[in-house]
């Protein structure tokens, strides 16, 4: 851990973001919108994950983006990769020791609701943790006892919604259901999570949640609806889909992270 935050502390060279966002499925193209762009392929910083999923670069991109410093985790590691529900800790850990603050997660998933078609953004208001595992399964400290009352920021989502407004962009909101992938749900899966009050379902950003709050950090998680889930639309489920459709509502979302960060968001 000590060994990467030194690394990244001096390849930054001075540049001290207290933003760091996490580009899902389809997403990487945000990185085009960083200023002055540093980019770090994950294989250079010690514990970063080496990720195979298509779709996910693994590199982590520091640079402006809004007038803000920003890191950018161009790639994420998932639970259905290897079981490691924690893949992702190693990483977090080093945005909070370089003195990240605050962590933006950003995703692709399928909706529960006719009326959030693919291209709609889904803010997370909250999740529901479908997968049976948790990133602090091992951990022997009594720290492992996250409080997950309000896991996502309220500032940061008033915020989130605020700058959304501003770019005349109709937030959705909603709560996000972890399923451990990587096959979709079934209809009969999608009927439940519904009944269970979900909005959303997808395969990632609950542990890196979970993980962030733990190490501290305030966290805010929007969604990019690439599909209506299984069994709505009588269309099979593909990941062809999920990145073929990402684009359409992270250029939506891109709109609102570059009003977010214009305004400073403070530690
Ligand atoms: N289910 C799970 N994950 C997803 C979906 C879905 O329908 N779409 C994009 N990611």
């Amino acid at each position: 851990m000590k060994e990467a935050v030194d690394r990244l502390v001096e390849r930054l060279g001075g540049l001290a973001p207290t933003v760091a966002v996490v580009l899902g499925s389809g997403l990487g193209s945000l990185v085009e919108d960083v200023e002055n762009a540093l980019r770090i392929p994950y294989a250079e910083l010690p514990g970063f994950p080496q990720s195979g999923v298509t779709g996910h670069a693994g590199e982590l991109v520091a640079g402006m983006f809004s007038g803000s410093p920003v890191i950018m985790l161009a790639g994420r590691s998932h639970y259905y990769e290897h079981g490691n529900a924690a893949a992702m800790r190693p990483a977090i850990e080093v945005l909070a020791g370089i003195g990240v603050t605050t962590l933006i997660l950003t995703n692709a998933a399928g909706s529960l609701h006719a009326e959030m078609p693919a291209g709609s953004v889904m803010l997370i208001e909250d999740h529901i943790n479908f997968s049976g595992a948790n990133p602090l399964i091992g951990e022997a400290s009594d720290r492992r006892f996250v409080g997950l009352t309000e896991t996502y920021d309220a500032d940061l989502r008033a915020a989130i919604l605020a700058a959304a407004e501003r770019v005349g962009l109709r937030l959705h909101r909603g709560v996000y259901m972890w399923f451990s992938g990587p096959t979709f749900e079934t209809p009969a899966e999608i009927r439940m999570a519904r009944i269970l009050g979900a909005d959303a379902v997808g395969m990632s950003t609950v542990p890196e949640a979970i993980l962030a709050r733990f190490c501290g950090l305030k966290v805010a998680a929007c969604s990019v609806i690439t599909n209506l889930a299984a069994g709505m639309t009588g269309a099979e489920m593909s990941h062809e889909e999920t990145k073929d459709m990402a684009p359409i509502g992270g250029a939506r979302l891109a709109m609102v992270l570059k009003e977010l960060l214009k305004a400073r968001l403070d530690g």
